[in-house]
């Protein structure tokens, strides 16, 4: 199995989170949620930093982030949805990590969020239209990773899986 990080990348709502969790056990690996980690030393939800200085702030803590991890190795890392739209992310991602991208339909993806209240960018009237356009702007970026799989239909601990023998099998 590779030495370098496994980077989870992929829409909200493809279950990065809980498959990262997952596979971090399951492998005997550290597990780093960025959008977690960002939370816990800011002290303040994203939502919050969203509504009180704004999503540039929000990608600034996240870039800082995302530098710091990718110069680890070993890790499982899960970033937020829109981290791998900055290249400066993706390639600091790329020096140590493998890149594996959760995939979903947008109907899955409201399925998955449709109740949740954390997420400002789908904070707006019409969510399920606001996925599709979000979804159709950001798809290239998460289509350039090392590994993709679709995620529709399946538990994360079926992704897990899928994701430790595939990296297996690479190796
Ligand atoms: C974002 C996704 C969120 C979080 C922030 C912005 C995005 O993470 O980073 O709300 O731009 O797609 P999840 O993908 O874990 O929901």
């Amino acid at each position: 199995m590779t030495p370098k990080n496994i980077v989870l990348v992929g829409f909200m709502g493809t279950g990065k989170s809980s498959v990262g969790k997952i596979l971090a056990k399951k492998l005997g690996r550290r597990f780093v949620d960025v959008d977690a980690w960002i939370e816990d030393s800011e002290r303040t939800k994203i939502r919050d930093i969203f509504e009180s200085r704004g999503e540039a702030a929000f990608r600034v803590l996240e870039k800082a982030a995302i530098a710091h991890f990718s110069a680890e190795e070993g890790l499982v890392l899960t970033t937020g949805g829109g981290a791998v739209l900055d290249p400066d992310n993706l390639a600091a991602l790329r020096t140590n990590g493998v890149i594996v991208a959760l995939m979903a339909t947008p109907e899955t993806v409201y399925q998955r969020v449709r109740h949740s209240r954390h997420r400002p960018l789908l904070n707006g009237e019409d969510m399920f239209s606001e996925i599709r356009r979000l979804m159709e702007i950001r798809r290239p970026h998460y289509e350039g990773a090392d590994l993709r799989f679709d995620t529709d239909g399946c538990t994360a601990a079926q992704v897990a899986v899928m994701i430790a023998g595939a990296l297996e099998n690479k190796s």
